[in-house]
């Protein structure tokens, strides 16, 4: 079903020239009929570790596991021809060193034929950035409101707030800049600041709850169909799925008990 057109991905390349055009489109995936359905409409597609909350129903992105994000990462693959695909490495699959890494990093370039990873961290993360950028993976870094570090950060708060926070922002994206990251997620960081980290960077920043003068945009899909219980402030919800999904199958169930479904036209008589 999937795969059958020609492939002409966007590349790093692509994106990186989007800076000061155009704001960059992007949104998660995870599936490959999702992905089929984002594809022509985005310029990179993410697979967001956010599944381990949206598609397994976990309180947390903590438990997922890189073997999960590389079968996922393999369907959107499968899915989508024209946007470049990156993989969001899970907790515990980057942070112990740089060869730990690179190692796993390696891993899903090669099983899954995606473009780039996107870790989470900042300057403490910035050795292990460069150290991948120099063997040849791409990085989008991730900074302001960590999910992975919910427990050190006390739950999901808005990043900016006071003076000290807004001074450690800047030296993460700096740092990640430095170390070679060709993107950075701004997660959740109040306008102030997340703007004049896009104008100081040279590197793309892609929001997510900070503002629209990011370089792009980046939301769960999920969350932005009203497909997942999300109230974040920062989602826009573009339609109603999960209405429309009570609906249809109320009006199944309705069907069934009163055998009016399977009709004539659904039944094999002969
Ligand atoms: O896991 C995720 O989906 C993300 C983003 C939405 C940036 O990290």
């Amino acid at each position: 079903m999937y795969g059958d057109n020609k492939i002409r991905r966007n590349t790093v390349r692509d994106i990186i020239k989007l800076k000061g055009k155009r704001p960059v489109v992007s949104l998660t995936a995870y599936t490959a009929p999702m992905a089929a359905a984002l594809d022509p409409h985005v310029d990179f597609l993410l697979v967001g570790d956010s599944l381990a909350m949206v598609l397994y129903g976990m309180d947390s992105t903590i438990g997922v596991s890189l073997e999960t994000m590389i079968e996922h990462t393999k369907a959107v693959m499968r899915g989508s021809r024209k946007a470049m695909v990156i993989l969001d490495m899970p907790f515990g699959s980057f942070e112990e060193s740089p060869e730990q890494a690179f190692r796993n990093a390696a891993r899903v370039l090669r099983e899954t034929g995606c473009a780039a990873v996107k870790l989470e961290g900042g300057a403490a993360m910035a050795d292990t950035i460069n150290y991948l950028v120099e063997r040849n993976i791409p990085v989008m870094a991730h900074i302001g409101l960590r999910p992975q570090a919910v427990h050190v950060m006390g739950g999901y708060r808005t990043q900016g707030k006071n003076q000290a926070e807004c001074d450690r922002m800047f030296e993460d994206a700096m740092a990640v800049q430095k170390a070679g990251a060709f993107s950075v997620v701004l997660e959740g960081i109040t306008e102030p600041v997340a703007t004049e980290i896009t104008e100081k960077l040279d590197i793309v920043t892609i929001g997510i709850g900070a503002s629209a003068n990011c370089d792009g945009q980046i939301l769960v899909v999920e969350d932005m169909l009203g497909y997942f219980p999300s109230n974040a402030r920062f989602v826009k919800r573009y339609a109603e799925v999960g209405q429309t999904i009570d609906e249809a199958v109320s009006q199944y169930a309705n069907d069934v008990k009163a055998r009016s479904f399977p009709a004539a036209e659904h039944t094999y008589k002969t």
